[in-house]
């Protein structure tokens, strides 16, 4: 595989926290490829360390040791400025719970990255219509994430982490507060994002999603034992 295939390349990731005298080895040593338009599925044993590899592939955490690439940029070199900077422009996030702007609608929640990223309010406004459109939220802007169900919360959270078009979709455990019904939903519009070009990493404890992925990445204590690819469903 050539590196203009690869999007993010992760080399010997290591992340370690220090608890008093004690020292919680969360990470030990993971490397990764992951393909421009590629779905991968993290999967692993509670405390195996998904999280803590998800956040340091995304950017919100430094590692101990090793190197996290993304599009040709250093990420763990960067300062915290520019890793937020970068983020915001190449990376979307999607958490089990949601994290929406209790005080916005949803439509506001949407333009939120385009209006740190400076985008004019027009085009801002125009870009969270179609994407709330394009989750099936049409009919719910003026919603405040109190007023919708899970799904339809997370599903503006899926049109928030789209709104600067992102290259890669990073995603913990989304399905996880979601009702089977609303879960199998939630499954097929991840699905679409990847169809529509967006590369996916998602960590899930949901074997339906997992079976979503192009690609199941098995972890356990800090490390990767199992990489492969799967037919599509
Ligand atoms: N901030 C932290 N400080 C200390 N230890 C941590 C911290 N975050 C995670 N850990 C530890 O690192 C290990 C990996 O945690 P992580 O959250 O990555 O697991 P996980 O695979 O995502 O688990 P789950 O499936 O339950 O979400 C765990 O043993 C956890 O206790
Ligand atoms: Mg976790």
């Amino acid at each position: 595989m050539s590196d203009a295939e690869a999007l993010l390349i992760a080399q010997d990731l290591r992340r370690e926290y220090h608890m008093g005298d004690d020292l919680v080895r969360a990470v030990r040593g993971v490397s990764l490829r992951v393909n421009r338009g590629d779905y991968v599925a993290i999967v692993g044993p509670s405390g195996c360390g998904k999280s803590t590899l998800l956040n340091l592939v995304g950017g919100i955490d430094h590692p101990s040791a090793g190197s996290v690439t993304i599009d040709g940029a250093r990420i763990d070199q960067m300062s915290d400025a520019d890793a937020t900077r970068f983020r915001l422009r190449h990376i979307g996030f999607v958490f089990q719970r949601f994290y929406l702007m209790p005080a916005l609608t949803a439509i506001e929640n949407v333009e939120l990255p385009m209006a740190e990223a400076r985008l004019p309010r027009n085009h801002r406004v125009r870009r969270a219509r179609e994407l709330l459109a394009y989750v099936g939220l049409g009919d719910r802007h003026d919603h405040r994430p109190a007023q919708l169900s899970g799904g339809e919360q997370q599903r503006v959270a899926i049109a928030r982490a789209l709104a600067n078009k992102p290259q890669l979709l990073v995603a913990d455990e989304p399905t996880g507060e979601l009702d089977a019904k609303t879960g199998t939903e939630m499954i097929e519009l991840i699905a679409q994002v990847n169809h529509d070009g967006t590369t996916i990493i998602v960590v899930t404890h949901d074997e339906d999603l997992a079976r979503a992925a192009r690609r199941v990445v098995h972890m356990r204590d800090g490390v990767i034992v199992d990489d492969r690819r799967q037919d599509p469903p």
